[in-house]
């Protein structure tokens, strides 16, 4: 196992903790590993964002579920389901959102709840769908009450409810809808009204990606970014990714972009692993919010529980991103567990930043 040192370490014989890394204090401006894309980030992507199922790799659970529903909806002739699309950034909700609209054959409006603001927004969205068509509300969590209150009929039965004057002389007027389907996603699943969350037909969760699954991800983009990559160079990005295919997408670019500066030949295994180092890519894709929250757990709490609020305080990230974002990447690749008493560093987690274990320092006492 590759161990994250600034210098070059030789093995230490007598069973010594080895060289540990100081996790700086404040994180490094540039963060390549964050999941949400960068602001400049969207237009790059759309270029190597798969349009089919067959494009789109992995979530084999997820792609089962929807590839049997399209069918029936297409033999009955009927709209597909609402659907909800729930996990954690980058792991390709609006993409397969996309892709379902493709192979339905029909159009996918995009938007997203913060957007929506008004319920006006959300009306006129509704009003202009064609039969069939994909309505796809990103961050679905955000909307605002009375957006939602008018999705509810909207999604049930297809037909909007507008109340027209106030007071006592307020009269409700029904305007029926063409049938669509609305596709929501979120990153927190549990942020959502039970109302809403009822009205969807399928609630489907996106999990994070195998190194294989993530290395043919690389291969497929470096394939249309005209890239030469071996399979180790794809694997080697793959590994630091965190699981996914928006991080293992970025950092193939810069990757790729050290290898033209450098040299001129292919990305392979070294040529991958020497520029990720140069950026300061964990060899397990972990950044600076992953190794502060688990060094602080491991140094200042003995390793935990330590309660989420003073993970919070101490990496300067929100709880919910830290639910959200950090913690089930940590758990994912077993460096962290979640007890009812707070957080526990797990051994692995030890061993990769560098200190002795609990459990073999107890061993090594007379
Ligand atoms: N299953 C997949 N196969 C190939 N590429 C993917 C897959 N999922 C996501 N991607 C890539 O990752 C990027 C981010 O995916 P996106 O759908 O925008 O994530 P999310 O909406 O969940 O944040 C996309 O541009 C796409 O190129
Ligand atoms: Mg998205």
């Amino acid at each position: 196992m590759a161990i994250i040192s600034s210098k070059k370490q030789p093995p230490e014989p007598n069973g010594q903790p080895k060289q540990r890394r100081e996790v700086a204090k404040v994180p490094p401006k540039e963060n390549l590993l964050q999941p949400e894309a960068a602001v400049d980030e969207g237009k790059q992507e759309e270029s190597i964002r798969p349009q089919r199922f067959a494009d789109y790799i992995g979530q084999k659970d997820l792609k089962d579920v929807l590839e049997i529903a399209i069918k029936a909806a297409k033999s009955r002739g009927e709209v597909l389901d609402h659907l909800l699309l729930y996990g954690p950034p980058g792991l390709g909700k609006t993409t397969m959102a996309m892709i379902l609209a493709s192979e339905m054959g029909v159009n996918c409006k995009i938007t997203s709840a913060p957007a929506l603001e008004r319920p006006r927004d959300i009306v006129g969205l509704l009003v202009n769908l064609k039969p069939g068509d994909v309505l796809f509300i990103d961050e679905i969590h955000r909307l605002s009450r009375m957006s939602e209150e008018i999705l509810y009929p909207a999604m049930e039965d297809y037909r909007l409810d507008i109340t027209i004057g106030k007071g006592s002389s307020a009269k409700t007027r029904s305007i029926p809808l063409s049938k669509y389907t609305l596709v929501g996603a979120t990153t927190r699943v549990g942020a959502l009204t039970s109302p809403l969350r009822d009205r969807f037909g399928l609630i489907q969760k996106l999990r994070f990606y195998e190194v294989d699954e993530l290395s043919k991800i690389v291969l497929r983009s470096a394939q249309l970014l005209q890239t030469a990559i071996t399979e180790d160079g794809a694997a080697e990005i793959a590994r630091r990714a965190r699981g996914t295919p928006r991080i293992a997408n970025r950092l193939l670019k810069r990757v790729r972009d050290y290898a033209q500066v450098k040299l001129s030949g292919e990305i392979n295994e070294k040529v991958a692993a020497e520029a990720l180092q140069l950026f300061q890519v964990d060899p397990c894709g972990l950044d600076w919010t992953d190794r502060r929250m688990l060094s602080v757990i491991i140094e200042n709490f003995n390793g935990g529980p330590v309660g989420l609020e003073t993970i919070a305080a101490a990496t300067g990230e929100d709880t919910q991103t830290i639910e959200e974002v950090y913690e089930p990447y940590l758990m994912q690749i077993g460096y962290l567990s979640r007890t009812t008493r707070g957080r526990v560093a797990t051994p692995a987690a030890y061993k990769h930043l560098g200190f002795k274990p609990p459990n073999e320092q107890l061993s090594l006492l007379p």
